[in-house]
């Protein structure tokens, strides 16, 4: 069963609470929250204290997406917000597999987040650390962006490496996750997806009827 992760840098800030109780009535898995430094990526979305506010509210797992040059600045806080899953992009760091390991003692589920043009030689040996992987189908920062094809190829390659390695780490995909997008991601590989603007966020209608059609359509 596909399991699937809401953007809420794409839900309307001006009633988030609304948002978030809509899908957690429409069983979301996840909120992938996306936490920019405007440094790795020029722009900024939700922030630390966002993720304690939600927190209050809700329970359903969060799953952090860092797109930032500091991950360290955020093991401590994350792991006192008492957050599920954090993901940051390998490149940032010469230490990865120490940062992996700072995570991992704090409790947290690691993943590393790679990018469109970013190739899969460069954590091959990551991989046994991880609890997942979050393929990046636009360039990082900004939702709205167009699907990039070529990422499909990757995650069949992935998908393999996984397979031959005997091991258990989910393939995540984010970035313009449509229903065209969403079923050839799953066809090549891929267990958990970002729904963003073009799925669920920014369509016009109700969030609960949209989320719950859009997880129907992909699941049976
Ligand atoms: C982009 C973020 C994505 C984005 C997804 O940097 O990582 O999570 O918000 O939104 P859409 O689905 O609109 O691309
Ligand atoms: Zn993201």
């Amino acid at each position: 069963m596909v399991k699937f992760a809401a953007s809420l840098m794409c839900a309307n800030y001006l009633n988030i609470e609304e948002d978030i109780k809509k899908l957690d009535k429409a069983k979301i898995d996840y909120f992938h929250i996306d936490i920019m430094d405007g440094h790795y990526v020029p722009n900024l979305a939700m922030n630390l204290n966002m993720i304690e506010q939600l927190k209050e509210i809700t329970n359903t797992p969060m799953d952090i997406h860092l797109m930032v040059d500091n991950p360290e600045y955020y093991i401590k806080k994350l792991a006192n917000l008492k957050v599920e899953y954090v993901s940051f992009h390998f490149s940032v760091s010469n230490y990865p597999l120490r940062l992996i390991d700072s995570f991992k003692e704090e409790g947290i589920k690691i993943g590393i987040a790679i990018n469109p043009v970013e190739n899969l030689d460069s954590i091959k040996y990551l991989l046994p650390e991880l609890d997942y992987i979050n393929i990046m189908s636009v360039e990082p920062g900004f939702f709205g962006q167009k699907f990039i094809k070529s990422v499909l190829e990757k995650i069949i390659i992935l998908k393999k490496t996984i397979n031959k390695k005997k091991l258990c780490i989910p393939i995540e995909v984010d970035g313009n996750i449509n229903e065209e997008n969403a079923k050839l991601c799953i066809e090549k590989g891929a267990e958990i997806l970002v729904l963003g603007s073009s799925s669920i966020f920014k369509r016009g209608q109700d969030l609960y009827e949209t989320c719950c059609t859009f997880k129907n359509y992909i699941n049976n």
